[in-house]
């Protein structure tokens, strides 16, 4: 079918799915922008085609109609970045909506309401699909963040309305998610780190199939150690998946897969920022203290395998990162990232607190990819399909999209 150009969207009323979920504080005032900023290309796309963008988006769980959730506080910062002042309607559906879409000119954006305040949403009742999709003429699907939902504005719409495509966000993220991690440039390294191994079995099962070094960090490798025979003091450990920690080291060495657990390790006499704390090997972890980050031979060992990939992913961090004495590690990651992909090196960032550790270290700019989800990424680099993607008509996209 090919790209969606200016002769298909000139005049149509364009629906587009974006994850608008973004951090609200007390005052409704936005912590993190970094979800719109992501919204913002495709939307400009349409609008300089000539479209009528209809935007909607969830906000957080709203158990129906509950205004602390409302997308209003949205509205500034959407029009600040597109140029162009955002219209809001006060609902998602019905005849008000319907009215300000008739009216809606060419090149401006109606933002709905919450989708999530009607519970159909999540329960992706046909009905409900069929009433949002008949307020446009085509669909495009830009978000990442909740394509690994089977909601209504994600998947059950497209069923009602074609065609249905990706914008660039979601291209983006498979591209890089999906495409590169699973036809990537070799020597392709994993980073997987985060407190447990049962919420990144699935990640690093397949991850081991895909990758050629594996470098493990975070509160999860105290569970290897542990099912290694090395005593872990007070560290987390998954006491029923010892087991399983024990084949993923097997299946690592069966696939040739170069899997570095940490040699040494920070540790503290309590879980706090103020805790004192020292350096031990893995193997000499005392009684009494627990392990919260990686220390400098597994950074250094950890950078040498890293010198000599070509692409990396990376999930999770090597520690309690939230507490500065802890966060060396994981900034150590950040940096050395951030250093190769200034030489080449496809660096991509999957998710959740890495992408907090990331921009904290302030690097995300220099990263080849960022994602702007966290379960929906989890469950790509599982080797998950996503219904919101799956829902999509093939080989059409907004544009043409280069990465
Ligand atoms: C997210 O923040 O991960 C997405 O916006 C999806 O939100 P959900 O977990 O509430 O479906």
């Amino acid at each position: 079918v090919g790209d969606l150009g200016p002769a298909d969207l000139e005049g149509k009323r364009v629906l587009v799915r974006a994850d608008l979920n973004v951090p609200l504080d007390d005052s409704q005032n936005i912590t993190d922008d970094t979800r719109i900023r992501a919204a913002i290309p495709t939307i400009k796309y349409l609008l300089s085609n000539g479209a009528k963008v209809i935007l909607t988006s969830h906000l957080g769980r709203p158990k129906g109609v509950t205004p602390k959730f409302s997308l209003a506080p949205l509205v500034p910062r959407l029009s600040e970045l597109l140029g162009i002042q955002v219209q809001k309607a006060d609902d998602v559906i019905g005849p008000e909506v319907e009215k300000l879409v008739a009216a809606l000119p060419n090149g401006a954006v109606l933002l709905l309401e919450n989708v999530r305040f009607y519970k159909e949403e999540e329960k992706n009742e046909p009905e409900f699909a069929k009433k949002l999709a008949a307020l446009a003429d085509l669909y495009v699907n830009d978000a990442f963040g909740t394509a690994h939902r089977a909601h209504a504005s994600t998947e059950g719409v497209t069923n009602f309305l074609k065609p249905s495509v990706a914008g660039f966000l979601l291209q983006k993220e498979l591209d890089y998610l999906d495409g590169a991690v699973s036809n990537p440039k070799r020597p392709f390294a994993a980073i997987v780190g985060g407190s447990k191994v049962s919420s990144k079995i699935g990640v690093i099962e397949s991850l081991l199939e895909k990758c050629d070094i594996l470098l493990l960090g975070g509160g999860m490798i105290f569970t290897f150690y542990k099912a290694q025979g090395l005593s872990v003091g007070s560290s987390l450990v998954e006491e029923d998946k010892l087991e399983l920690a024990t084949s993923l080291l097997a299946k690592a060495k069966e696939k040739g897969v170069s899997l570095l657990l940490p040699s040494d390790v920070v540790i503290a006499d309590k879980f706090a920022p103020d805790a004192n704390s020292q350096t031990v090997a893995a193997s000499a972890i005392p009684d009494g203290w627990m392990g919260l980050d990686i220390g400098p031979d597994s950074v250094a060992t950890f950078n040498a395998a890293l010198e000599t990939t070509q692409t990396i992913i990376w999930n999770g961090p090597m520690g309690v990162f939230e507490f500065d004495k802890f966060a060396v590690g994981t900034e150590a990651v950040a940096k050395k990232l951030a250093e190769l992909s200034k030489k080449g090196v496809t660096t991509i960032i999957g998710g959740g607190d890495s992408v907090a550790a990331v921009e904290k270290v302030g690097v995300a700019d220099v990263m080849s990819h960022i994602s702007t989800g966290g379960g929906a990424s989890l469950e790509l680099l599982e080797g998950k399909q996503l219904p919101g993607v799956v829902a999509l008509d093939e080989a059409v996209t907004v544009g043409s999209v280069t990465v």
